[in-house]
């Protein structure tokens, strides 16, 4: 079988279970199995496939229709514009994610300026940070061992400079920090039922559920950074849809709050507030 119809099967299978962007799915699996770029399929589409390519596509495409993501199975997501590895141990980088690094860019946060991001998953926020301003310095952590490791692999697979830290929010260090950052966990226990099933059987249930009202990190996590921030930083976090006005409410007086910034949808995504110097 060539590559061509290999590819027009797949997709087939694939939309008949119903699953967006079939042809994209078929062709990212196959580029996948064969180490190549989806380029190459294009410019070689006569060429035929041994037995055990598509033995090793079948796997792929078995897994996409049971209903894996698609960047489980390949291993990687991109974000800011650089290769994140990602495996079943830590959340697939959203693109919304990338406000927080924006927001932080936006500071211009001079040489020297400390870092933390909290809850970091595959490091894609703080190794970003650490990336895009060479002269900060970065720190990662995340409660869950595995995902430390995973975000201390990709920060050296991209030549990030960042210390890595496994602990409960910021229980473990005393700052101080210039700048706090965090994607916690925040979906709402009772939306399990309606998150894609996609997410909720293989994304990790401690990177995606934050309690009853989705609130239980930003309770512990905004006076812990009260606590760890030195006068005049920032605290910056991703809120899911409709939570604003409640996560708001958590900074005390000794805050300043400031706006809020939207995703491309204009959803208020990005909440962001600056201790009182
Ligand atoms: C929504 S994910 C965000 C991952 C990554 N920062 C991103 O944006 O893709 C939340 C992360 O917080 C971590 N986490 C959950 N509870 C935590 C806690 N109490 N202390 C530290 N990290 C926690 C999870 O393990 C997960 O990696």
């Amino acid at each position: 079988m060539t590559i061509r119809e290999a590819l027009k099967q797949a997709a087939d299978r694939i939309d008949r279970h119903s699953l967006s962007n079939a042809r994209l799915n078929a062709e990212t699996l196959l580029a996948h199995t064969l180490s190549a770029d989806r380029t190459y399929l294009y410019t070689h589409d006569d060429r035929e496939l041994s037995g055990n390519e598509l033995q090793r596509f079948e796997e792929t495409i078995y897994e996409r229709i049971s209903g894996t993501p698609i960047q489980y199975i390949v291993g990687r997501q991109e974000f800011f514009g650089r290769d994140f590895l990602v495996n079943p141990s830590v959340l697939i980088p959203r693109p919304e994610s990338e406000l927080i690094v924006e927001a932080v860019l936006d500071l211009k946060p001079p040489e020297g300026t400390r870092i933390i991001d909290v809850g970091t998953g595959s490091g894609c926020i703080g190794i970003s940070i650490a990336l895009e301003m060479p002269g900060t310095w970065v720190t990662i952590a995340d409660i869950s061992l595995e995902a430390v490791r995973t975000a201390t692999f990709n920060a050296m697979r991209l030549g990030a400079q960042v210390n890595a830290i496994c602990m409960d929010l910021l229980d473990a260090t005393k700052g101080p920090f210039d700048i706090v950052v965090s994607n916690p966990p925040y979906v709402r226990n009772e939306e399990s039922a309606w998150l894609q099933r996609e997410v909720r059987d293989h994304e990790p249930e401690v990177a995606l559920y934050g309690g009853d009202d989705g609130l239980a990190a930003f309770r512990r996590l905004i006076p812990a950074a009260e606590n760890q921030l030195r006068p005049g930083g920032y605290f910056i976090a991703e809120i899911g849809f409709g939570m604003e006005a409640a996560v708001l409410e958590l900074f005390g007086s000794r805050w300043e709050k400031l706006p809020t910034m939207r995703d491309l949808q204009g959803i208020p995504r990005t909440v962001r507030a600056r201790l009182r110097p």
